[in-house]
């Protein structure tokens, strides 16, 4: 099966679309990106994404060559080019080409790369057990609120967790908060209360969080945006929130149940309301 990419300025089948080795995002990692999902040819929150990818862009003073509206569309045909129903789009944008030098004086034509790939479902025991965890200190840089391309931290807590049996690391401060995963935000459930990291510069803004407060908030659950440890007293639910897990129940922690070990009634009611919302996208008008 040809999967199809958008790289500048041309769709190409995935094989022939490449980037000059000279390319930043290549060298440096000087770039961002975003990931949006399309059920059944419907995107979830892209306004809310497109707009990270703008902030993301202003933070590492790049310019985009094209509108909002514009990049729009070209995630739009780079789904409908690709042969998947239920699919995550990636989007990298890089400051551009130009010989190897920390410093670039001159603006560059930013390098823009659409992908389209089949949106992973977790399997029926992820569903019913959910997932494991580790925690480890945060090794990442001080700017976790741009969705920076350079992800080597973020790998080596993902490697540390499959070495052992575990699906997502938790970064930790120093003071053993817990900040987010490697490629989530992270939620407790403290004496009733839906309690995450609030927004800084050690967290991503997640689009995925945003709906999860707001589908709590209107489930009548209180929601408190503050730090948080794994021993405080009253902790009976851990979750995890992106766009490709929506909400996921963590019911062990380096080999601690959380509460029984079981997902718990706040994880089960969050997934359950987000995904109705991801339902009602497939049958929506707004359908490609
Ligand atoms: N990751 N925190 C980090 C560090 C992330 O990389 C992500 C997303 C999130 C959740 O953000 P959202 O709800 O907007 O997807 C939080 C994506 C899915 C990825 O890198 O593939």
């Amino acid at each position: 099966m040809t999967l199809t990419a958008w790289v500048n300025g041309q769709f190409l089948p995935l094989e022939e679309a490449t980037v000059h080795i000279e390319d930043r995002g290549f060298q440096f990692a000087d770039g961002v990106y975003e990931v949006i999902a399309c059920f059944g040819g419907t995107f979830l929150d892209v306004k809310a994404h497109l707009q990270r990818l703008e902030q993301s862009c202003q933070a590492i003073d790049v310019v985009l060559p094209l509108s909002l509206n514009e990049l729009q569309s070209l995630i739009e045909q780079t789904y409908q080019r690709n042969p998947y129903s239920d699919a995550m789009l990636y989007i990298q944008i890089t400051r551009g080409a130009a010989p190897r030098s920390h410093l670039v004086k001159n603006r560059l034509t930013p390098t823009i790369v659409i992908t389209s790939r089949e949106l992973p479902i977790p399997t029926d025991e992820k569903l019913s057990e959910g997932v494991n965890a580790i925690t480890l200190t945060d090794i990442r840089w001080k700017r976790c609120d741009i969705k920076s391309i350079a992800l080597l931290a973020s790998v080596m807590g993902k490697q540390e967790a499959n070495r052992r049996g575990a699906d997502e690391t938790f970064w930790l401060d120093e003071h053993e908060h817990v900040l987010e995963g490697c490629a989530t935000n992270c939620f407790a459930v403290i004496d009733g209360k839906l309690v995450t990291h609030p927004l800084d510069h050690q967290v991503l803004g997640g689009i995925t969080r945003n709906m999860a407060l707001q589908v709590a908030r209107e489930q009548h659950i209180v929601v408190e945006e503050r730090r948080w440890k794994l021993n405080e007293s009253g902790l009976s639910e851990c979750m995890m929130s992106s766009t490709t897990n929506a909400i996921m129940p963590v019911c062990h922690i380096n080999d601690d149940s959380i509460g029984d070990g079981k997902p718990g009634p706040i994880a089960i009611l969050l997934r359950k309301e987000i995904l109705n919302r991801f339902e009602a996208l497939k049958n929506s008008e707004l359908k490609l």
